[in-house]
Parts: C-alpha cells; structure tokens; sequence
C-alpha cells in the first residue's frame, strides 16, 4: 500500500476552501491502492490528527510517527492554494527530500503564483493579455501616473493571491486610491489591469499516462459584478457551466491555447486556465496550478464531463508521480 499525504490549508486567505479541498480529495482517495494522511498545514504547525489527537509531523523527513509505527510517504498530493502550496515554497522543501508531488515544480509554480511574471513568460506565446502595470510597495507610481498607462475601468489585485481576496474592480477615477490601498494591504506588490468584457472561460488540462488532456471548457456566470470572493464561495452566487454552452470551434480554440500554455509554462498536474472571451479572442487571466478540489469546485465537475470520477482524478494524478 502506497502512503499518500494530502496537504491542505496553508497561510494564505484560501485556508479554509483548502481544508474542504483536502477533505474531499481524502474522501474520495482510492482505498485499494492508497493509503491518505490528511495534514494539514499552519505556519509552523504541521499535523496530522486522528480524532482530537494530533501528530506532528517530523519537519526532518516529513514523517509522522503514530505509537511506535514511524511513517512516511510515497508521493504529497498537494491540496494547498496560495502560499505556501501553490507559489514553490513546499515544493522545493519535497524536491529536497525527493517525496514525488502532484502539483508543478518549483519554478513553475513560483512563476504562475506571481500574476506579472507569469503574463511575462506566456506573452511571448502570442496570447492575448490585458494591458496591466506591475506595482511595488516601496516604488509608488500616482494615481495620474496608471491612468496615463490604463483606460478605465481596471482591477486592482495583489500580485500574488488568489480567491479575489484584496481585489477590486475600478470604475471611477476616485476608486483608484483605495482599491491600491486595499490590495497593498494583502501583498507588497499589485497588479493593476484593464477591464476586458466577454464572458469568463475557464479550462482546466492534465497530464495523464503521457498525454497532455484538456477538459471541457467551463463557463462561469457570476451574479455578481465579476467572479469575487463572494461569487466563488457563496452557494448560488455563480453559475458554472460544463461544459459551456459556446461554438464548436471556440471550444477547440480555448483547449488548444491551453494546451500549449500547459506545455509553454511546464505544468505538471491538474491546472486550470482563466479567460476572458470577448465573443471574438481569448485573454488569458491567469493560470491556477492548485485549483480548488471541493465538492463545489470546477475541476471535479469538468473531469466528470469528461468521463472521470473524482476517485479516478486522483488515482491519475497519483500515477503521474509514483
Ligand atoms: N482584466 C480583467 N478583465 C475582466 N475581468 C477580470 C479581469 N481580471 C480579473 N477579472 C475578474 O476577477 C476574477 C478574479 O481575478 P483573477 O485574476 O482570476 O484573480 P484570483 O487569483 O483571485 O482568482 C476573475 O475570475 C474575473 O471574474
Ligand atoms: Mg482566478
């Protein structure tokens, strides 16, 4: 029997959506070949808990020891969004102690977290991006000075987050001060960019038995002004729509752009592209390499419209790296 540890939760706004993540991957984990841990995983606190007990885990070699039974793992399923999961942090901590990991690599991984930067490695693709300007804390740039550079209305959005947490959608001039202000207060960089009206498309693309495969593009219908913290989480708030309900060949056209981003940014795992389709381009938003595993998540429903169990996503992700 191979031992798998599930990391959820993290330090990031997303800890409790990553708790359910990790909650439902463990659920549904196949008994017959896997044995899961569930860890969860707080600042310094790293444990595993059988009831109230809870086991810390030996930073050392990442194994637990329950009674006199000392275990360790074959392979982490990383259900972490945000950091330190989803932006390179655990993932160089396993590659030095060669535990196998579902989710990308170090570099990928910090690359894709970074929103900026991660627009600066796949513009040379040929993809279409929203005008955006990358801000730092101790770099102040005016008011006047992005509105030179960007058309109203813009998102402001902390540079490295995920869940919308810190973002705001700006219509008017005199939002601009206080949208800033709020992201800084959840990161020390910001990404301000234009606003593309279209609908939102999202793909998800895994490597599986050697093949790159992408899922049916899913559409998502926020209720709310766009697809915030509120319209992500909340039951009721947005519709996702799998697959969406658009043309033949806009559908082959977002899976063979994400494809290529799989392969343009060394993906590894299950990772989910965001668009926008202005009804005649994709933009490409962002790329989620930790995307959410709840029950309500997209992922699991896009891979069940494509014909795969929640038990048979992970059961693939597992061989990946095993
Ligand atoms: N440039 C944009 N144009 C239109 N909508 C956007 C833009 N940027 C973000 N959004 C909206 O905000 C949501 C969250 O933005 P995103 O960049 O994906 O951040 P997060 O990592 O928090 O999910 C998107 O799903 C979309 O609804
Ligand atoms: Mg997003």
């Amino acid at each position: 029997m191979l031992n798998i540890a599930i990391v959820a939760g993290g330090d990031s706004g997303e800890y409790g959506i990553s708790i359910k993540s990790g909650n439902q991957v463990e659920l549904h984990m196949d008994r017959a070949k896997f044995c899961p841990y569930l860890i969860e995983i707080r600042g310094k606190n790293w444990n595993y808990r059988i009831g109230l007990k809870k086991f810390p885990v030996d930073k050392n070699d990442f194994s637990l020891t329950i009674g006199k039974r000392k275990i360790k793992f074959d392979a982490v399923f990383v259900a972490i969004h945000g950091t330190p999961g989803e932006n390179g942090k655990l993932q160089g901590y396993f590659d030095m102690l060669e535990i196998p990991y579902t989710s990308c690599d170090v570099t990928t991984s910090a690359i894709t977290f970074n929103k900026s930067f991660c627009k600066d490695v796949v513009r040379p693709g040929g993809i279409n991006m929203a005008k955006s300007m990358h801000l730092f804390h101790n770099r102040p740039v005016s008011d006047a000075g992005i509105l030179a550079e960007l058309a109203l209305p813009v998102f402001v959005k902390p540079n490295n987050g995920g869940s919308s947490v810190g973002m705001s959608k700006v219509n008017l001039k005199k939002e601009l001060g206080p949208a800033l202000a709020k992201a800084f207060e959840a990161d020390s960089e910001i990404l301000v960019e234009e606003f593309i009206k279209g609908r939102e498309l999202t793909c998800g693309v895994i490597r599986s038995e050697g093949k790159i495969i992408t899922f049916p593009v899913t559409e998502i219908i926020p209720k709310k002004e766009y697809f915030d913290y509120e319209a992500k989480y909340k039951k009721g708030m947005a519709d996702e729509i799998v697959p969406a309900d658009i043309p033949a060949g806009t559908s082959a056209q977002c899976r063979e752009i994400s494809g290529m981003l799989y392969e343009r940014l060394n993906c590894k795992g299950v990772v989910r592209f965001d668009y926008i389709h202005t009804g005649k381009d994709f933009y490409f938003l962002e790329v989620n390499t930790v995307p959410g595993m709840s029950e309500a998540s997209i992922v699991p429903k896009m891979a069940r419209a494509h014909g795969w169990s929640f038990t048979e996503l992970i059961t693939r992700l597992l061989k990946e790296v095993l």
